[in-house]
């Protein structure tokens, strides 16, 4: 099966490494790709806002399937044209990618197939977004409708704050708080049928403790071995399959990756999130330990044919360290070279802001790798993710030293 990947970032380099790990897989092209999936792909430079030029790569290379990576292109409707090229894709179309498009289609869709979720308005005037505060009380949930980067959310006791992020926004989504730890979970989708995967913590916030600005996501691990032993099966039955069966009924069947945010609660898991793509930095944990053929495994999914599939995974523990770039999330600085990669057992270092210069490697976005350790148990991944982390030299760079410290320290204490 000749495979197009489309993207550029860590999540993408973790999926090549999986896709072309199945034997299924006999040749992989990634557009635009990046130096480190260049090592094992053959990559293609275009912009991945072009749908035009995505189709026409995976027409010339005559692909039997498309991994679209990212949310913009999906949110674009890069799938449907895809499909109208008769070329099977691991992605939802334009109609099913507002699950993450729009927070409030999304909200929607939660009302209608009975998931739990925050309540919340949808305001477009000065008034309505008064009165959604008055409503819910500090602290604040203001999220932008649209799509906006990771910078479409504000959570904030002030409410000044609120309201001016809320104004600034063309529709706004005002909710209320929810309280209690956050965990991602993946389900992959034929359009009927959703495959759960295992859960991940992902680490919001640029610094440790929780401190410091929103990110894209500084590190994550899997899996959680606090969480209670139900969560799959209960965000199968609560979360994903209604929502599968929803957008289906609709006439809009949602084939691809369907990422749930969710907040475990006091009343119970809630929903803060769907997207509609794999997420980054959670994919740098779960493919490593994922053993199920990769390729196989989304090429029945785009093909309908998962009815009956199960998930084969390691019982080890996986941990990844983002490396970011000086001023990141702001205004991250580029250009500097990295060096210092160790080839260590059990680490795998993950491109995702880099690009070569001359002969050098450089940095080229905000997070420029993601680093994950596979061991035993979370401590043994820790380890292996920081000292490989540790040894890589990027002038201003920095991450987070608490990925998964606390449960390393639970798990030990059990
Ligand atoms: P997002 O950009 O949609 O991933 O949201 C960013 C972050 O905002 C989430 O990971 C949560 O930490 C936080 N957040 C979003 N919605 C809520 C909510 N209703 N209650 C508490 N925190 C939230
Ligand atoms: N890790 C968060 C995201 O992919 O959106």
């Amino acid at each position: 099966m000749k495979i197009l990947l489309v993207g550029s970032g860590g999540r993408e380099h973790a999926l090549g490494v999986g896709l072309q790990a199945d034997p299924a897989c006999t040749e992989l092209h990634v557009a635009p790709g990046n130096p480190g999936i260049a090592q094992f792909a053959q990559c293609h430079p275009l912009l991945i806002t072009d749908n035009a030029a995505i189709v026409e790569l995976a027409k010339k290379l005559q692909v039997d399937l498309v991994v679209v990576g990212p949310e913009v292109p999906l949110v674009n409707g890069v799938a449907d044209e895809l499909r109208a090229a008769n070329i099977a894709v691991f992605g939802p179309s334009k109609a099913a990618a507002q699950l993450e498009g729009s927070k409030h289609f999304a909200k929607e869709v939660m009302r209608d197939a009975g998931v739990p979720t925050a309540h919340s308005f949808t305001c477009t005037s000065k008034e309505e977004i008064e009165i959604a505060l008055d409503a819910f009380d500090a602290p604040y949930v203001v999220k932008d409708d649209g799509l906006a980067a990771g910078k479409g959310v504000v959570v904030t006791s002030n409410r000044q704050e609120a309201l001016d992020h809320a104004l600034a926004c063309k529709r706004v989504v005002i909710e209320e708080f929810l309280d209690g730890p956050e965990v991602s979970l993946f389900g992959i989708s034929d359009g009927t049928t959703i495959i759960p995967m295992q859960p991940a913590q992902d680490f919001k916030r640029a610094l440790d403790g929780d401190a410091g600005p929103n990110t894209g996501g500084m590190g994550a691990y899997s899996p959680l071995p606090w969480a209670p032993s139900d969560i799959i099966e209960d965000t199968h039955t609560r979360v994903l399959a209604p929502m599968i069966a929803e957008m289906a009924a609709r006439g809009t069947p949602f084939v691809g990756l369907l990422y749930a945010g969710l907040a475990l609660t006091d009343h119970g898991t809630r929903v803060i999130e769907f997207n509609a793509r794999f997420g980054d930095p959670e994919t740098q944990v779960l493919i490593p330990r994922l053993k199920t053929p990769l390729a196989t495994l989304l090429y029945n999914a785009a093909t309908g044919n998962l009815s009956g599939t199960t998930l084969e995974w390691s019982d080890e523990s996986a941990v990844t360290v983002v490396l970011a770039a000086q001023g990141y999330p702001a205004a991250p600085q580029s250009g500097g070279v990295i060096s210092g990669f160790s080839s260590i057992n059990n680490v795998s270092i993950f491109h995702a802001g880099t690009s070569h210069k001359d002969e050098a490697l450089v940095s080229s976005g905000g997070r420029v790798l993601t680093v994950t350790g596979v061991g035993e148990d979370l401590t043994e991944a820790r380890n292996l993710a920081y000292r490989a982390i540790s040894q890589i030299s990027l002038a201003g760079s920095f991450y987070r030293t608490d990925i998964a410290l606390n449960a390393s320290v639970a798990e030990k204490g059990n």
